[in-house]
This record gives structure tokens, C-alpha cells and sequence, in this order.
């Protein structure tokens, strides 16, 4: 097949600081999804975008490009509005498993397609996998009905959902170009926009256990996020929220799914069931409805019973006993003070070392490792007090997750205040 343009002609536009054009970016998005473009040269091209940058319609036709190499689903048979969350992902971010089905109480459905955690950030879909017998595979019309029945549903993204994304993704993370902003943004808005939800709710995080550092970048990354999916039609909305220290008091898989239930009971840690609420609020609003009392259904058990259902229309059994690890060891306080310091990024290596997340995408994690935390950045604590518990099937991890965390939470004079942003900093729409 004869090729309408060049790779190296591409390549060399974005190398010198001008703009692709739509037809450029259309080729080679679709020549690489091919194999007529080869790695080293998409490779390339991604290092001069992430050098050079791109323009917000440079941005917005890379990603329809993206969107073009698949297939759309359609939600648009469903008697009821369709509402999604993604996070960028950071270290105890269980709020996926709480969040859908406390919406889907309020009859907006939830179409939430996750991943599998690699590196230090975990996945949703390992999470839900350690209750026995959950399935994460669901064909598109299971999934259509299951909206139509529970309301909500988590599950593996298919291999149709832009593939060209696949491709590229699996190459950024070899290259180096992962960073890029606007690569990042299309790769997510490609694959929110292609799955069909009506409105979209990001959660941009920020800190250290976050892909974006610092709130200049991660406002960068929101904005750009929001004016693709509002472009395409999609209401979205973005929060940055807080990831310098973990969310919740657990990071690891079962530990997460036992501290999601205990919010739906009712209780759960603050900060995990305030960001699970304002989550809420702002995906009723993006499609629709306003107004609700969302915290009223993780107290009376109206979120619990979605919940249920859910996890039982995939094979779950949501009475099951989760798995426990066979070894813990735990970190003691080495003083008296204030912890001001719990650095989000430290504790997901360590609980990623510990055997909770992989390395590589085909490695297994163990659905009982993680760390649980006995006390957040505020807390006053005693010398000898327990700070963390470790938890792994191998003990000879803890080592390396000790290693992980050396430097990682810091214990100040009494008085003593911790200099953290709040939870939820901003919000872009
Ligand atoms: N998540 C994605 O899906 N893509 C990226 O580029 C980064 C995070």
C-alpha cells in the first residue's frame, strides 16, 4: 500500500516546533496502529511531542485519531443517564468500589471500565479480583445488561477500545515519554470517550505518589482533559485532589476492598468517604440530577446493597472471606511527636514491593499484601506506638519494602504542623 506521507517528515514537524497537521496526525496515528510505522519512529515522534508539545486541535484530532482506531460502545439503549470517575491513580485509591454503586443508587449508571495496577499505583481491577470467584471479563452486552439491571459496573477495558492507545501506551512506558501531557490526555479521554459515558468526572492527582507532581502540571493536565471530553460531547468535570500521602489507611488489594466495604457500611476513613461523596456529587450533577443526599446512602445501607448486587452479577461473593497475607511485621514510631510526613509515593513502593502490584504486566500480585496505616499526617504518636503494618505471603520482601520507606514519614517535635494541600484542591469544569 502506497503511504500518503512520510514518518521521518512527521517526525521532523514536531522535532522543529511546528504544528502537525490533521492529516499528519490521522496518518500516522493510523499507520502505526498498522505496523507501517515502525516503533523507533513513533518513538520519536512521542519524545518531540513531549519536548515540542502540541495544540489544543493538534491534541483533539490525535485523540479522535485514537478513538477512530477502535471500536465506540453505545449506552444510548439504557432507560437511565450514564455518569463515569477516572483517576489518574495514587496509593490507597480504592475509590472506584464505593463510588459506583452509590451512584447507581441514584439511578445514574456506571460504566466504569479499569485497569491492572503497574508499578506503584494499584489497580482497580486487582482489587476487586481478590474476592473469590469476581470476574473482571465481561462481554459488551453483559455489560450493557448489567447496567440495565444493578446499575453499575466494573470491568476490564475490552482489546477493541483504541487499540492504537494500547500500542502507544505499552511504548511510552519503554521510551521514557510517558510524562507527556498531552499524550496522557489523549490516551485517557480517548478510551473515556470511546467507552460512551455521557458525563465524566476526572480526579486529577497531585503529589508524590501521583503521575503529576505539582499543581501547575496537574492543571495543565485537567484543563486539557476537560476540553477534550467537553469537545466531543461528553460533560466533563475535573477535581484535583490530594496525593501526597495515601488515601485512606490501607494500600494493597484485599486491605483496600475490606476498607471499601467499610465505608459502604456506613464508617470507613474521613478522607476516603469525603472524596468518595464529592465524587458523587459531581457525577449526579455532570448527568443531571442535583440535589441528593449522597452520604445519607453509604449510612443506610442503600450503597451497600448496590454494592452486593454488583459484586454477585460478576460471580462475586460479597459474604466471602477475603484473603488475609501469611506474614506481617510492623513499623514502630521511633519518638514521640506529630506525624507531619506520610509520603504517598514511599508507602505505594513499599506495599508494591510487599507483593501487591507487579512489575511487569504479566506478573501475579498477591490479593493479601499491602500496609495498613495506623496513623495519618496529623496524628500525635508515642514512641514505640505502631505506625504501619506490613503485610506479604514472602516474607523475604519485607527488607525491600523497610528500604521503600526509609525517609518516608517524618515525626516532628509535639506542636508540630504537617504542610500537606487539602484534600480536595481545585475544581475545573
Ligand atoms: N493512564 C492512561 O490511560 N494513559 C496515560 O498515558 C497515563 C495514564
Amino acid at each position: 500500500m502506497s503511504e500518503s506521507h512520510d514518518a521521518v517528515d512527521v517526525i521532523t514537524t514536531k522535532r522543529d516546533k511546528r504544528e502537525l497537521s490533521d492529516d499528519q496526525i490521522r496518518w500516522v496515528i493510523d499507520a502505526y496502529t498498522r505496523g507501517a510505522v515502525a516503533d523507533e519512529q513513533m518513538s520519536a515522534l512521542a519524545m518531540a511531542v513531549l519536548i515540542n508539545g502540541m495544540n489544543r486541535r493538534e491534541i483533539a484530532t490525535w485523540t479522535a485519531a485514537m478513538i477512530a482506531s477502535g471500536e465506540r460502545m453505545d449506552f444510548s439503549s439504557l432507560s437511565r443517564p450514564t455518569a463515569d470517575k477516572h483517576s489518574t491513580g495514587g496509593v490507597g485509591d480504592k475509590i472506584t468500589l464505593p463510588l459506583a454503586p452509590l451512584v447507581a443508587v441514584f439511578d445514574v449508571a456506571v460504566p466504569q471500565l479499569s485497569g491492572r495496577g503497574l508499578g506503584h499505583t494499584g489497580g482497580t481491577l486487582d482489587k476487586l479480583e481478590s474476592i473469590p470467584g469476581w470476574r473482571a471479563d465481561l462481554t459488551n452486552e453483559a455489560m450493557l445488561a448489567q447496567l440495565d439491571d444493578v446499575g453499575a459496573v466494573i470491568c476490564a477495558a475490552g482489546t477493541g477500545l483504541a487499540p492504537a492507545d494500547k500500542k502507544l501506551y505499552a511504548l511510552r512506558d519503554v521510551t521514557g515519554t510517558v510524562e507527556a501531557i498531552p499524550l496522557i490526555a489523549s490516551s485517557i479521554m480517548s478510551k473515556k470517550i470511546a467507552e460512551g459515558t455521557g458525563a465524566l468526572v476526572l480526579d486529577v492527582k497531585v503529589g508524590s505518589g501521583a503521575f503529576m507532581k505539582n499543581r501547575e502540571d496537574a492543571t495543565e493536565l485537567a484543563r486539557t482533559m476537560v476540553e477534550l471530553g467537553t469537545d466531543a460531547g461528553v460533560k466533563t468535570v475535573a477535581l484535583l485532589t490530594n496525593m501526597q500521602t495515601p488515601l485512606g489507611l490501607t494500600a494493597g488489594n484485599a486491605l483496600e476492598v475490606r476498607e471499601s466495604v467499610e465505608v459502604l457500611a456506613g464508617g470507613g476513613p474521613e478522607d476516603v468517604v469525603e472524596l468518595t461523596v464529592a465524587l458523587a456529587q459531581e457525577m449526579l450533577k455532570a448527568a443531571g440530577r442535583d440535589g441528593d443526599d449522597v452520604a445519607a446512602a453509604l449510612k443506610d445501607g442503600r450503597a451497600m446493597d448496590a454494592w452486593r448486587r454488583m459484586i454477585a452479577a460478576q460471580g462475586g461473593d460479597p459474604d466471602a472471606e477475603l484473603p488475609v497475607a501469611k506474614h506481617t511485621e510492623e513499623i514502630l514510631a521511633p519518638a514521640d511527636g506529630v506525624l507531619t510526613q506520610l509520603d504517598a509515593y514511599a508507602v505505594g513502593v513499599a506495599a508494591w514491593r510487599l507483593g501487591a502490584g507487579r512489575a511487569r504486566k504479566e506478573d501475579p500480585v498477591q490479593a493479601g499484601a499491602g500496609i495498613e496505616l495506623h496513623a495519618k499526617p496529623g496524628a500525635v504518636v508515642r514512641g514505640g506506638e505502631k505506625l504501619m503494618t506490613l503485610h506479604t505471603d514472602t516474607p523475604d520482601k519485607f527488607e525491600r519494602a523497610k528500604e521503600a520507606l526509609e525517609g518516608g514519614f517524618t515525626i516532628a517535635p509535639e506542636g508540630s504542623r504537617p504542610d500537606l494541600l487539602p484534600l480536595l484542591i481545585d475544581r475545573i469544569s
